[in-house]
């Protein structure tokens, strides 16, 4: 079958370390099925793994893509979880499971036309959604949901600050806070992206490292040390910064120890979401008509061109890959 998979990985030309071509059929073991992928969808995580980073050598080739949407012969189109257990016997929240792996670090990923999973690990796809649509709820939006409404401690009529406007976690975020009653105010790095934040649901933009005319309840983060200082300083005292992710890196300039303790802030990793979460993410999509902002589609065959505009960091919404 066709697949976009990891050959080797290249920290500094991550591309380079891309394949697409054919890999063989996935073989179900004992407890897993093996479903034919209607649609799937990029993650900065895939960038990730083409350069090594929760990805190893002994693993290769592997296959990208942790979102989809695929076809279940009796329940029809499901969205996958793609959060496996490595723990025999884990009951427990499964993103609190030390063994626990995405599709694509242990297990070959969705960028293919079949993939293989735990039974059960899917809810049905909302039915107001494309299939691609549907399959970037998988990750980003997963995320973004965990994020806001477990992590963040805020509740309607609160204020938050999304860092970044275009990325796939920042757009869920945008887009999933303002339909649940939240003020969100975003920062971006460019004006195209600001302009599209507000059409998204932000209630005011702002620049990169811009002063913001009041202090938030909450900060989702997944920059790091680009956004790192701002965040902190964005925050009033006995706020939260919810932190998921660093795409600029993980050493900011200043750690901000200070006013961490100061202010009281707490600081809140964030990561995917349960089986629980996602069923609650696609009723809430549901009721609330939300659909993902999509910043382009590109068939599994041009999957490196489709690589190539997430690494560029231009995109706005999430990229959908159909096999
Ligand atoms: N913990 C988890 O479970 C989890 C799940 C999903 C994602 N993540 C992580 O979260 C991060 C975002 O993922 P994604 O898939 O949304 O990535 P993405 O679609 O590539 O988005 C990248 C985002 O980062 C911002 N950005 C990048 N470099 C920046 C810089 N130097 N200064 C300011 N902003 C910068 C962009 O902001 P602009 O709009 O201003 O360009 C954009 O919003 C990644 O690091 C990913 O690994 C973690």
């Amino acid at each position: 079958m066709l697949a976009a998979y990891a050959a080797s990985l290249s920290a500094d030309d991550p591309l380079s370390a891309l394949e697409v071509g054919e890999r063989p059929e996935p073989q179900a073991q004992d407890g897993w099925v093996v479903l034919p992928v209607v649609a799937a969808g990029l993650n900065h995580h895939d960038l990730w793994s083409l350069k090594g980073v929760g990805l190893s050598t002994d693993r290769l080739p592997m296959i990208l893509g942790c979102d989809a949407v695929a076809a279940h012969p009796e329940l029809g189109e499901v969205v996958l979880l793609p959060v496996v257990s490595g723990t025999p016997g884990w009951a427990d929240d499964i993103t609190l499971d030390p063994r626990r792996s995405l599709l694509s670090e242990l297990h070959q990923g969705t960028l293919a036309e079949k993939v293989t999973v735990p039974d059960g690990h899917w809810v049905p796809k909302p039915a107001h959604l494309s299939a691609v649509e549907g399959a970037v709820l998988s990750t980003a939006w997963l995320t973004a949901y965990r994020m806001l409404f477990r992590n963040a401690a805020v509740r309607p009529g609160d204020t938050v600050l999304v860092q970044g406007a275009g990325g796939g976690v920042a757009t869920a975020l945008i887009q999933l806070g303002s339909a649940a009653g939240l003020t969100v105010w975003v920062t971006a790095r460019d004006e195209t992206k600001r302009r599209r934040a507000l059409d998204l649901g932000a209630a005011q933009v702002f620049g990169a490292g811009e002063r913001l005319p009041a202090r938030v309840d909450a900060v989702l983060e997944s920059v790091g040390a680009a956004t790192w200082s701002h965040s902190v300083n964005a925050l009033r005292p006995g706020g939260t910064i919810v932190i998921c992710g660093a795409t600029s890196g993980d050493a900011p300039a200043r750690a901000e120890l200070t006013k961490i303790f100061f202010k009281q802030l707490r600081v809140v990793g964030s990561t995917m979401g349960t089986l629980d979460e996602l069923a609650s993410l696609a009723r809430f999509v549901t009721t609330a008509r939300l659909r993902p902002a999509i910043d382009s589609t590109f068939p599994l065959a041009d999957a490196r061109a489709a690589l190539a505009r997430m690494a560029s960091g231009e995109l706005v919404g999430k990229i959908g890959i159909t096999p």
